[in-house]
């Protein structure tokens, strides 16, 4: 089940009704600042209830000092989330506390936003202008903090997977299929079903190619096809092991 699906919506009952829509297909049940904030902590176990089955990735984004962030992760270990996001961009120390308190909770490190594309980051920092980059610098930092994975997009992730191997887990935001109608919105570098996977993505974030169809639950589907049939291929060439 290689789906995660964002939650990214205003209250617990647009979410609810998503969840019900689509149990048993999505790997993954993703709460972002948007609906956490608005419902609270009670929403996670309002989703497990739904679908048990499906993984709860809470995806607050940590980026504080370390102190901050330590105490923070240990009161999300009582939410039970399978997956927790932290900032890279937040410093080895900052990272390696949240791993410590997260106490055996997958610890995934954003690399560079997929929203952020060389333009803005060289605002920043010259140095931003490579994206892939800076994201296998962060990553390296991730990893060495002791995080279980890392999210990246889809122009990062075979290079991250050859430079760091088959261990950590590979989440990608930033999926747009050829056929969604979204376009033009605020991701920047973005990526198809196929190259995520062939790169050796493990989980796809895909929302609002799936929240903004015409009909979700047929966009999922065709999502889940695309997904399986790219894994049939990759298999056939021995690029990928299940
Ligand atoms: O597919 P869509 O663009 O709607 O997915 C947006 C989701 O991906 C949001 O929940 C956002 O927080 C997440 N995201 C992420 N990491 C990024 C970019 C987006 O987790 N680098």
């Amino acid at each position: 089940m290689r789906l995660v699906l964002p939650l990214d919506l205003p209250d617990k009952a647009k979410a609810l009704a998503l969840v019900k829509a689509l149990t048993g297909k999505v790997g993954f049940f993703k709460v972002g600042l948007e609906l956490f904030v608005s419902e609270g902590p009670s929403i996670l176990s309002e989703i497990k209830e739904l679908d048990p089955e499906a993984g709860l990735f809470l995806d607050l984004k940590l980026h504080d000092i370390p102190a901050t962030v330590g105490r923070a992760m240990e009161a999300v270990k009582s939410f039970s989330p399978d997956l927790i996001t932290v900032h890279t961009q937040g410093g080895l120390e900052m990272m390696k506390e949240a791993v410590a308190k997260a106490e055996g909770l997958v610890v995934l490190g954003v690399t560079v936003l997929t929203s952020l594309e060389p333009s803005s980051l060289d605002e920043l920092n010259e140095e931003y202008r490579k994206p892939g980059l800076y994201a296998a610098r962060l990553a390296q930092r991730a990893l060495i903090a002791g995080c279980g994975g890392l999210v990246c997009s889809s122009l990062e992730t075979l290079d991250l997977r050859n430079r760091f191997g088959q261990a950590p887990l590979l989440v990608t935001p930033g999926i747009r299929p050829d056929w969604s109608l979204v376009a033009g919105d605020d991701q920047k570098r973005i990526g198809t079903v196929s190259s995520a996977l062939s790169g050796g993505s493990d989980l796809l974030v895909i929302g609002r190619p799936i929240r903004e169809a015409p009909d979700p639950v047929e966009a999922c589907d065709r999502l889940l096809a695309e997904i399986s049939s790219t894994l049939r291929e990759l298999k056939n060439n021995s690029q990928v092991q299940d």
